[in-house]
């Protein structure tokens, strides 16, 4: 079957009772057993759902996995993928991650005696020599977060593997729709659930896909014991936000597309980094990475400082000033403020995290009315 039908049909089967197309949404917190100390497929929905288990089936067959988990957000399954480690071991970690990841691994796992070393993930080099003895998981995003740098999924996969460690991507700006990083090696893949998936700004969840039994066993251990998983009702919103990703996502790149080409030319715009430009340092790898399209995200450095970044956050109508991204509503916000400002200031400088950005996450409206939104606010 195709993706798209896979969206819609595998894991949501019809009510067998009701002949419902759309199966019920299982509210229950326990569930009845048939004896004591004899278990059914469901005891309790911390442990297990049918509605979580019906996204749940159709988000693996999606990124082709084997399994995968859904959790209450995606700093849930992201946290979940690090308590893999013990004290002693190493995290090698791409630079251009969302902020509130930089957060978890610098001032959570860290606490744990894990290291936690950042690299430019696009550089093959760098992250090769990073590989220490200890180094048991290599995290990276693609497209990166906000440089929307593209890195080789299929070469990471294979250093880490070639030194003991596994790969976890987090692939919420991409979606199985554009890249499936398990089909390139991955290890994990990690999604902000919150975002393409929901597709509609009015749900938080995560999810993590693995190809591998015992990892498989691993991570739901550590996502039982510690229980942050998702609800019913988030499960079901997953469950119809995925029917529509396929075709959501492709209008989300055919704008983001046409906005990049427009603003690469605007007098106030020192630099635009999408990776469907030809002038983006990404743009060939992502052309063999990202099918259909390079996302529905990309950031400008406007002209001047920080205030001059702010005044354009501050000035549009359409685009609405929020953290968040891939839902029908456009989206604008500044990284050094908002999403990134948990990056100590030294370390999101070093990263080219400058005060100018402004990333952007295109909606679903019409083109002209994006463009012109964009060009009033950097007109101001
Ligand atoms: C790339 C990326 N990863 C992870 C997260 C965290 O997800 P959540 O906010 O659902 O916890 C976000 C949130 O913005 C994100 O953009």
């Amino acid at each position: 079957m195709h993706f798209r039908t896979r969206a819609i049909h595998v894991g949501q089967e019809r009510d067998p009772t009701t002949g419902a197309v759309v199966p019920p949404i299982y509210v229950a917190s326990t569930f009845a057993q048939p004896g004591a100390g004899v278990w059914g497929e469901y005891d309790y929905s911390r442990s297990g759902n049918p509605t979580r288990k019906n996204f749940e089936t159709t988000i693996a067959s999606l990124e082709g996995g084997l399994k995968a988990l859904a959790f209450a957000t995606g700093m849930a399954a992201t946290h979940c993928a690090s308590m893999l480690l013990a004290p002693g071991d190493e995290i090698v970690a791409g630079a251009d991650i969302y902020g509130g990841t930089y957060r978890l691994l610098h001032k959570v796992t860290a606490r744990n005696q894990v290291r936690i070393t950042l690299i430019d993930s696009t550089d093959l080099a760098a992250v090769a020599a990073a590989m220490r003895p200890g180094v048991k998981l290599l995290w990276i995003e693609s497209p990166g977060n906000p440089l929307m740098s593209i890195t080789d999924i299929a070469a990471c996969a294979e250093i880490a593997h070639r030194h003991g460690a596994l790969l976890g991507v987090d692939s919420t700006f991409a979606t199985p729709a554009l890249t499936r990083p398990q089909e390139l090696g991955a290890d994990i893949v990690m999604h902000s659930a919150t975002k393409y998936i929901g597709g509609h700004s009015d749900l938080t969840g995560g999810v993590l896909v693995v190809r591998d039994q015992e990892l498989f066993d691993r991570l739901y251990f550590l996502q039982n014991a510690t229980g942050a998983v998702m609800g019913p009702w988030e499960s079901h919103l997953c469950s119809r936000g995925l029917k529509t990703l396929d075709l959501r996502v492709r209008e989300h790149c055919r704008t983001a597309q046409l906005l990049a080409e427009h603003l690469a030319k605007h007098p106030s715009v020192n630099r635009v980094l999408y990776p469907g430009l030809p002038s983006h340092p990404g743009h060939e790898l992502a052309a063999r990475q990202m099918q259909v399209g390079f996302g529905g995200m990309l950031t400008i450095e406007v002209k001047g400082d920080l205030a001059a970044a702010k005044r354009v956050c501050e000035s549009t109508k359409l685009f609405q000033l929020a953290v968040s991204l891939g839902a029908a509503e456009s989206l604008i916000e500044q990284p050094a403020t908002m999403s990134h400002a948990s990056y100590d200031r030294a370390d999101r400088l070093a990263h080219g995290i400058t005060d100018g950005l402004v990333r952007l996450s295109v909606g679903l409206e019409a083109f002209e009315d994006l463009r012109d939104d964009l060009d009033q606010a950097l007109a101001g």
